[in-house]
Parts: structure tokens; sequence; C-alpha cells
């Protein structure tokens, strides 16, 4: 599979939202992440759904939301409403993962599971099968613009490990500090979704990072 790149709207201006998608859609982005944030799971509030219903308006790209929420499997057909085509729970915020993994496959959307920095791979061991897309997260979550975590390296290499010994392809995103100094020995490792937030929107050609991005 080659590398998907999804831009996260977290660092977009919000102001400006619509330009901001429709800078994406014309570029070689094959995402949108959309980061949702309860002020509760993680120390910032972002957007909720009426945010996210508004994206899906304008966007050409599937959305992948990424829910940074206690009790997230309350909200799953909202999501599914509001346009959701991956939908990522934390590990750590579901009591029942497996169940809620389910509930969103069977709305019909692709199931991402995310693991904080000191989460480790081995606590998806058990449903690595049942699921589409683990995020591995490379910063703690709240926050665009942090410095990328090292040891996500060595995360990645487990995954590959763990997906390989099952023969399912999985997708491993990396959520937090990608930038273009890193993307390509994230590649290299297993990587084959980046998120970028900062290093796409802080530069002065988005359209262009992406492109250099997916090289
Ligand atoms: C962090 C969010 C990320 C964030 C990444 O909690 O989950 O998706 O937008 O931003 P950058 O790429 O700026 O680190
Ligand atoms: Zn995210």
């Amino acid at each position: 599979m080659t590398h998907k790149i999804a831009p996260s709207i977290l660092s977009a201006d919000f102001a400006n939202l619509g330009r901001d998608i429709k800078m994406i859609n014309t570029s070689q982005a094959d995402f949108i992440h959309v980061d949702v944030m309860d002020g509760v799971f993680v120390p910032n509030i972002s957007l909720g759904l009426p945010i996210v219903k508004a994206i899906k308006k304008y966007a050409e790209k599937p959305l992948d939301v990424h829910l940074m929420i206690v009790n997230p499997e309350k909200y799953i057909t909202e999501f599914k409403n509001a346009g959701a085509s991956i939908l990522t729970v934390h590990a750590e915020a579901c009591v029942h993962l497996h169940r809620t993994i389910y509930e969103i496959k069977e709305n019909g959307m692709k199931a991402g599971v995310a693991i904080n920095p000191h989460t480790p791979v081995a606590a998806l061991k058990e449903i690595i099968k049942d699921i589409d897309l683990v995020c591995v997260m490379s910063v703690n979550p709240g926050f665009g613009g942090q410095k990328f975590i090292e040891n996500t390296y060595c995360k990645i290499e487990e995954l590959k490990i763990m997906s390989s010994l099952h023969n399912i392809e999985l997708m491993i995103e990396i959520d937090g500090g990608v930038t273009i100094e890193n993307y390509k020995k994230l590649i290299n490792a297993g990587a084959n979704v980046l998120v970028a937030g900062n290093t796409v929107f802080s530069s002065e050609n988005p359209i262009e990072t992406i492109k250099i991005l997916k090289q």
C-alpha cells in the first residue's frame, strides 16, 4: 500500500475553514484528519458535530475522525451521520473496546483505535484482527505543533510484526510531530498513514508541502 497523507484541520484557520478544505481537496492528500477534543480526555476543546458536518459539505476526501473524548461509544451514529468515513477511538477511553469497534463497523465506517504514547502496542493484541487502523500517538494528544516522540519507531516495528503475524492489511497511522525531516523515516519504518497539521498549515505553500509528504 502506498502511504497516505491526512492533513489535520486542527491547524487550519477556523475562520476560513471552507477555504482550507478546498485547498486539501485540490492537493494530493488522501484523507482529512479531524480532531475532536472534549476537554476531559485531553486538556483542550477543539470542535464537535456541527463543525464535522460543515466540513463534510465541502470535503472531497474521506473524513478521518479522531475522537479524543470520554465515552466515545455514545456518539458513533452521530459521527456517521456527520460524515465520518474512519472513526478512531482511544483504547484508553473505552472499557468495552471490542464492542465499540463492532458498533463503528456496523455503522459502515472503518474502525480505528488510537494509543497514547504510554500505551503499549500489546494492548491491541486481542483486537488487532478486528480493526482497520491503529493511530499511534507520537505526541501526547491535545495540541498541534508538538515535538515528535522518538519511541514511536519501536511501536511501528511492533505493529508491523503483529499485522504480518495475522496476515492483515492494517493502516498504521502516525499522529503528531510529523515533519519534512522525519516523514521518510516513518514510512520506511512501516507507517502508511501520516497525519500532518502544523507542517502543512504553517508552511508557505501547503499544497506543495502535501506533495512533498506524498513522495
Ligand atoms: C493531537 C492531534 C493531532 C494534531 C497533529 O492531539 O491528534 O492530529 O493535529 O498536529 P501536528 O501535526 O501539528 O503535530
Ligand atoms: Zn489526531
